[in-house]
């Protein structure tokens, strides 16, 4: 008998679905200007790949914005927070769970909790993406829209190129991370049902 418990307010389930787009809008707009080419059209061409990606650039900005008040203010970020005892050993358990456990059929050694959702790997790589990768990959982005705001120079070379180099690496890591995330949302209780949990918020054990 599975059983369920219910972990995730409407506001979080909206963020993380308009998130979701925005990301995929830019990946594909961001692929699209990276490998212009004025023979091939990559994807979208470029003028609509350059609007897509400012619009969908500036939403993200403005919904990481209320991402992180919303968190604030609902006591969310706290889940964020490693807790104290065993941190390190907790995530190589979660790691091995992935990397050997789940093919064993063995159980989910830290199930969600209302009070802890997330395991210790969840809180260091979600801690990581949210507050570090995508505050980063925000700001470069608005600098690229505004180069004013770059430095002329850095280390002798143009101050944009650095800003160019580090929006990419960026972008391109956050495109790996949603790929090992969409991959990791597989292995629920049923293949489907962490996907449904951020439909509807409610768990399946
Ligand atoms: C099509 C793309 C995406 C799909 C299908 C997807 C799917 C999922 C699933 C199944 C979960 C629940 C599993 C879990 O709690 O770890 C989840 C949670 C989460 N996802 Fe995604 N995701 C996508 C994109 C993203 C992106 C791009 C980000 C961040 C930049 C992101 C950030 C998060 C966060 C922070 C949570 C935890 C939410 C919470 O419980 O508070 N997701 N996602």
């Amino acid at each position: 008998m599975s059983e369920r418990i219910f972990l995730l307010p409407l506001w979080l389930r909206i963020w993380h679905w308009l998130n979701a787009l925005l990301i995929i809008a830019l990946i594909i707009s961001g692929i699209s200007l990276h490998f212009a080419d004025p023979e091939v059209a990559m994807f979208l061409g470029f003028d609509l790949a350059r609007d897509v990606h400012t619009v969908a650039g500036v939403a993200l900005c403005a919904l990481y914005i209320y991402f992180v008040i919303a968190n604030i203010f609902s006591g969310n970020w706290w889940q964020y927070v490693p807790k104290p005892g065993n941190f390190l050993k907790n995530v190589w358990i979660m790691t091995r769970y992935y990397l050997w456990d789940v093919f064993k059929g063995r159980p989910h050694p830290f199930p969600p909790t209302p009070e802890n959702n997330f395991n210790a790997l969840q809180q260091i790589i979600y801690w990581m993406v949210m507050y570090l990768l995508m505050p980063a990959l925000l700001i470069t982005g608005v600098m690229f829209m505004w180069p004013e705001f770059a430095p002329d120079r850095i280390m002798g070379v143009d101050g944009l190129l650095p800003i160019a180099m580090a929006h990419y690496i960026l972008g391109f890591l956050l495109m790996l991370f949603m790929l090992g995330h969409i991959y990791l949302g597989t292995l629920g209780a049923t293949t489907t049902s962490l996907f449904k949990m951020m439909i509807t918020g409610w768990h399946e054990h």
